[in-house]
């Protein structure tokens, strides 16, 4: 029996886990904790902090979880990356899964992206197009983020430098080294992904569409699950799935 303890759990994504959780006989939520709740007093009861609450929240509840030496899975996404280098920092002292994106689509998304980047070359433009719901709070949502890295380590390109976000004004031609991000916001949306490789004559578009956040909170439990057994250290998605 796993238990778990959810953090966010008023939240959309706190709620999908909430629901799925109780549909999943080895696993036992021991604590749902929102804002203005105290992780630390009920911390005890559990083997698995599940955090999908918000940027500026993470950090404090991975320490909590490192000083009880609790597992952590991170859902959350839009950390800086000061907040992100003083999360994984914690690797040492726990195990740790951080993934932006937990379905099983996804992560075959981020593998199928990193192969047609490598086939396809470097005569190829890359754009990424990403749809949310009106109510999500960071752009570009985490899992173009993890596509955009794919795409610059493919390309040996620095994000800082290639990526172009929208493009507004007399912009100039394109260049091979830069690849766009769009982020368009609307309605419900629970979240679409599309990688374009444009060429003359040619492109191939590989898209992914979320129509419930199931998906995401199943992934969540079943890291939460492998991450019990694991030594401290920091995992992704494909560690769980065993994609690595
Ligand atoms: N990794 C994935 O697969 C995946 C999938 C969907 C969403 N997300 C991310 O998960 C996060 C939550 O998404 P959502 O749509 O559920 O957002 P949401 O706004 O519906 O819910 C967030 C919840 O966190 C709570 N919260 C804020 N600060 C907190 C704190 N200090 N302690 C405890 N709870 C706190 C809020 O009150 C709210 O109830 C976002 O960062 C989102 O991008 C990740």
């Amino acid at each position: 029996m796993t238990k778990i303890i959810i953090t966010g759990s008023k939240g959309r994504m706190g709620q999908a886990l909430l629901n799925c959780a109780a549909r999943i006989p080895d696993l036992e939520v021991g604590g749902a904790v929102d804002q203005s709740d105290d992780l630390g007093a009920i911390i005890g009861q559990s083997d698995v902090v599940i955090d999908f609450s918000f940027h500026s929240a993470t950090l404090g509840i991975a320490e909590l979880c490192a000083k009880h030496k609790k597992a952590v899975v991170i859902g959350t996404t839009g950390h800086s990356a000061e907040e992100k280098a003083k999360i994984v920092a914690l690797r040492a002292q726990i195990p740790m899964v951080m993934a932006t994106n937990f379905s099983t689509g996804v992560n075959t998304l981020f593998w199928l992206t990193r192969k047609a980047a490598e086939i396809l070359g470097p005569a190829f433009d890359l754009e990424v197009v990403e749809m949310h719901h009106r109510l999500k709070k960071d752009a570009p949502s985490g899992t173009a983020t993890t596509l955009l890295e794919i795409l610059g380590d493919v390309r040996k390109l620095q994000l800082e430098d290639a990526l172009r976000h929208g493009r507004k004004g007399i912009v100039g031609e394109r260049t091979q080294n830069e690849i766009g991000i769009h982020a368009i916001r609307g309605g419900d949306v629970v979240g679409d992904h599309t990688v374009i490789f444009a060429n003359n004559g040619e492109r191939v578009e590989l898209t992914h569409k979320a129509s419930s956040r199931d998906t995401f909170a199943n992934g969540a439990l079943r890291a939460a699950q492998w991450l019990v057994n694991q030594k401290p250290g920091l995992y992704d998605m494909q560690d769980v799935l065993g994609l690595k």
